[in-house]
């Protein structure tokens, strides 16, 4: 049953007892010199109890020893905790936090959002819990750096942002990290992939093409790139850049670099760009990038073009021919004066395959398309589809038939076997068109 919240009449206004009790042991707290935020958290627990104990006995309210304790344990929690936001982060079915403003909260649970009944008391209770979520990492947010994007000790990442940006109040969001990643098993139990796809995928990997994982924001990039990353060969070295290190690989011999936010002068930032120079330095056999988003596009390109074949990224795009839209996008924003014909030629010759996620409207996450980026025709990218799901079944991937014979596919690393996979693939693809 969801809890009243008690009320009190200050000036003669309903005011919530627990924010009128707040400002009280704030008070009490800054005139008591013995730094109790600091100190153990029962000592705290004491020290507040009878302050809201000696609050409600002075005003004569009719308040149980119970609820004294309870309002004792919130009012310690968002003291030194992170008020409504414990109980979600302690709760380890819930993937994902999003907070809109102090009133709407809402989880993710096995896929699927849900507005949770907890709420923050006004903005400036969301902002102090922000606040405390950050300093630990020395990340600044105020009017004049409004956002953040962070990685908690944990590895949970979080972003905030807060007004003047945000304009009902501050918005956080909270992707929990999950001790082990989804493995191909998982994925294929999900119906995320099938066993002919993952085939695909371990052949693809082998072979050294270069892939552009692609799809919306939480469709399951970061998590389709670890898995991909997981068929590289043990004996390869591997140098991933993120920006907040998600990929969880099981490798010896990998590198893992993170980018850096300039600091509150604007100073020190290292970016993706920064990173993958030193990357191609480090002599590595692979190089994984998180995401492609800026200036480090051409960079990425040009490595997948000389040598670092076998190199694997992400890209942000709702289609798996967005994406080669996208790149040359991102191009364009480097200010880098290419012709749009040369530029087309280094994305063509740079990328082997596409594969696009898509998230569907119960939550589902699956592949919903691969393909093979073939060459240029009259300065038009020539692709072919591999494979793709049906829309409105719910199972199994069609395979494109006229594509998926061996001779069809054109790519040089994958041609050869491929045969293999259309001789052994599984009953489940029907053929199409
Ligand atoms: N195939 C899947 N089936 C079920 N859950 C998945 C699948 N892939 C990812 N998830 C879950 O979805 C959430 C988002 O996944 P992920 O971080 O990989 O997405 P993303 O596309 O990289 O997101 P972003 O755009 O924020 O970078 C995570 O909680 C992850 O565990
Ligand atoms: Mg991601």
């Amino acid at each position: 049953m969801k809890r009243q919240s008690m009320t009190i009449k200050v000036g003669g206004v309903d005011t919530d007892l627990k924010s009128v009790l707040h400002r009280y042991i704030i008070d009490a707290l800054e005139d008591d010199g013995d730094n109790l935020l600091e100190g153990p958290r029962a000592q705290l627990v004491h020290f507040v109890g009878d302050k809201v104990h000696d609050y409600t006995r002075q005003r004569q309210m009719p308040i149980s020893r119970y609820e004294v304790d309870r309002l004792t344990e919130e009012l310690v929690d968002e003291l030194i905790g992170f008020g409504p936001l414990e109980v979600l982060l302690r709760d380890p079915t819930i993937t994902e936090i999003l907070v809109n403003g102090p009133h709407r909260i809402f989880i993710e649970r096995h896929g699927v959002l849900y507005q949770s009944e907890l709420r923050f008391m006004d903005d400036n209770h969301l902002l102090r819990v922000i606040q405390r979520i950050l300093a630990p990492l020395g990340r600044r947010l105020d009017q004049s750096s409004p956002m953040v994007d962070a990685r908690l000790p944990d590895g949970s990442r979080v972003n905030a942002v807060i007004p003047p940006v945000a304009l009902d109040g501050p918005c956080l969001s909270v992707r929990k990290f999950s001790q082990d990643m989804m493995s191909s098993n998982d994925l294929i139990a999900s119906g995320s992939i099938d066993h002919n796809i993952l085939e695909f995928f371990t052949l693809m990997v082998k072979k050294r093409c270069n892939v552009v994982i692609s799809g919306g924001t939480g469709t399951g990039k970061t998590t389709m790139l670890n898995m991909l990353s997981r068929l590289i060969n043990e004996r390869e070295r591997i140098v991933t850049i993120e920006d907040t290190a998600e990929l969880q690989l099981k490798h010896t011999h990998v590198v893992r670099l993170e980018t850096r936010p300039p600091n509150a002068d604007g100073h020190g930032e290292v970016n993706a760009r920064d990173l993958v120079r030193n990357a191609l330095r480090m002599r590595p056999d692979r190089l994984i990038l998180g995401e492609i988003r800026g200036m480090e596009v051409l960079d990425v390109l040009t490595a997948m073009n000389t040598g670092h074949d076998g190199s694997m990224t992400t890209v942000h795009a709702n289609t798996a021919s967005d994406a080669l839209l996208r790149l040359e996008t991102l191009v364009g924003f480097t200010g880098m004066q290419i012709q749009a014909s040369t530029l087309r030629e280094t994305i063509c010759s740079a990328i082997d395959i596409i594969v696009q996620l898509t998230r569907n409207s119960e939550g589902r996450r699956h592949v919903s398309e691969i393909l093979e980026v073939v060459g240029l025709r009259d300065g038009h990218y020539i692709t072919n589809t591999l494979f793709r799901s049906e829309p409105g079944t719910q199972i199994g991937f069609i395979r494109e038939s006229n594509n998926m014979a061996g001779d069809k596919l054109r790519n040089e690393k994958l041609r050869n076997s491929f045969n293999h996979i259309s001789a052994t693939g599984g009953s489940k693809f029907q053929h199409h068109g």
